[in-house]
């Protein structure tokens, strides 16, 4: 890692005040939802951030829905970062967090397609997610004419599962045939 090189962790309460900034330069043009800062500091343990010289220029937060399924929310790298390989970072430490969990799939409501293809992700039918539509979209302000893409990807945690035979992470499989990992 060189000098200038971002550094991604699990994010700490001090750097509460710079997640709080970095989301907002992307919520006050309606690009990601808005969090409140009390809201970052109940979820602080599902938070990992980049940070260069001190200062956070990337973060996301990993929501556990169901014994089967993981939000990868609030990803955002700020502007003047992209295309440094940040965003992969966190998504793969996102990834990584989930996979330890032994949960099978993760998936985001996102514009960003291009970004989570690459990162593996297939798009799925909003269906595919009952419960997050039912327990968090339906008070979006935005919930009628939603924009957003429902991206998914497996975990291996699913490939082991299924190789040992179980029937329920086949099913939520289905929802996402072919997914391929991230290969670097
Ligand atoms: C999406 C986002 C997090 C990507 O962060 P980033 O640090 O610029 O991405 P990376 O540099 O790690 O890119 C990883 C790869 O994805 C590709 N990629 C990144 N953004 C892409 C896009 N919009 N379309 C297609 N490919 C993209 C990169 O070219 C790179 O490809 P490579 O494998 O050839 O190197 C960043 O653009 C962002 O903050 N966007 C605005 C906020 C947002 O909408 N976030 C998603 C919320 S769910």
């Amino acid at each position: 890692m060189s000098e200038i090189d971002a550094e991604v962790a699990s994010a700490r309460i001090p750097d509460v005040p710079g997640i709080v900034a970095l989301v907002d330069r992307y919520a006050r043009h309606g690009e990601i939802l808005p969090r409140t800062q009390e809201e970052i500091y109940q979820t602080i343990r599902h938070w990992v951030v980049a940070k260069r010289m001190g200062q956070v220029v990337g973060c996301g937060s990993l929501v556990v829905l169901w014994d089967d399924l993981v939000e990868i929310r609030s990803l955002v790298v700020a502007p003047e970062f992209h295309g440094e390989g940040i965003g992969r970072r966190l998504i793969t430490r996102l990834l990584e967090q989930a996979t330890e969990l032994g949960i099978p799939q993760a998936f985001a409501l996102t514009r960003q397609t291009g970004f989570f293809f690459r990162m593996g992700f297939h798009q799925a039918p909003r269906e595919a997610l009952s419960r997050k539509i039912w327990k968090d979209c339906i008070f979006c302000t935005k919930f009628a004419g939603c924009d957003e893409v429902v991206v998914v990807r497996a975990l291996q945690a699913a490939t082991e599962k299924t190789s040992q035979g179980d029937g329920r992470v086949q099913m939520t499989a289905s929802v996402e045939p072919g997914s391929t990992p991230v290969s670097r």
